[in-house]
């Protein structure tokens, strides 16, 4: 049996017979607030293990490194071992959230460019945002990996405003991580869902993402199997 090596907020790590390769199980935990929020949301593991799964495979077609070896089950996929780099990074197209709040934008304005941001992962402190200096200053990354990430986290961002472009579905913002793999090179980690991302129906403008949840405003599932759905549709 694989041997429980990590639990996160939303996934348990196991380490499989092979040294460099994790088996990363999709709970149906659902946090808002930094965590202190944390319920069970029926078939959300699922779903979001299906969705990352197409994603990530469908990134691989524009060459952008990353975890992910295969989807074994509905709940579960392997991925390649890494050093996780305790960064969130987000890039955002349309202000909301907390670029929002902090600038006082309009909901949903178009930005003139996509944004980078970077945030130290620390539930405690409120995983504050961070510059590049303060990363360098940290030992949380040098300017080469930083500059790397940015490079990358934009280059996910167009392939992913493309595909969600096919399925009427417009990326507001959304999070990635990044790890170190064995050789040394930066690589997409994690997970890419709607837990992660912002996600909205370009016509109605209806959130397809957990901001349902993170503003109560009912059955957040509605919107992730339509995304579920509209990604299996186009990505056959
Ligand atoms: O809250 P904020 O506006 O900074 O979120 C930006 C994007 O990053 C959203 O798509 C959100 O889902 C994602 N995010 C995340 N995990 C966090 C913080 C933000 O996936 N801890």
């Amino acid at each position: 049996m694989d041997k429980l090596v990590d639990s996160g907020k939303t996934k348990q790590l196991f380490q499989t017979k092979d040294k460099n390769v994790l088996k990363v199980h999709y709970t149906n935990h659902t946090t808002a607030g930094d965590g202190k929020r944390n319920e069970q949301i029926e078939n959300k593991g699922a779903v979001n293990n299906q969705i990352s799964s197409l994603i990530f495979q469908y990134l691989n077609k524009f060459d952008i490194p990353n975890h992910f070896i295969e989807q074994t089950s509905n709940t579960d996929q392997l991925n390649k071992k890494v050093n996780m780099i305790p960064l969130e990074v987000v890039v955002r197209n349309l202000s909301s959230g907390h670029f929002q709040k902090r600038f006082g934008t309009n909901n949903l304005q178009q930005l003139s460019k996509p944004v980078v941001e970077f945030f130290m992962k620390n539930d405690e402190l409120h995983d504050p945002m961070v510059n590049d200096l303060d990363v360098q200053a940290l030992n949380i990354a040098n300017e080469h990996q930083l500059s790397k990430m940015r490079d990358l986290a934009l280059k996910i961002n167009i392939a992913l405003i493309n595909l969600f472009k096919e399925i009427n579905i417009t990326l507001v913002d959304f999070k990635v991580e990044f790890g170190i793999d064995e050789s040394n090179h930066i690589i997409l980690a994690d997970e890419i869902s709607p837990d992660s991302c912002r996600l909205i129906d370009t016509d109605t403008k209806e959130s397809l993402d957990k901001d349902v949840f993170r503003k109560n405003e009912g059955n957040m599932m509605k919107g992730y199997y339509k995304v579920l759905h509209k990604l299996q549709k186009e990505l056959a």
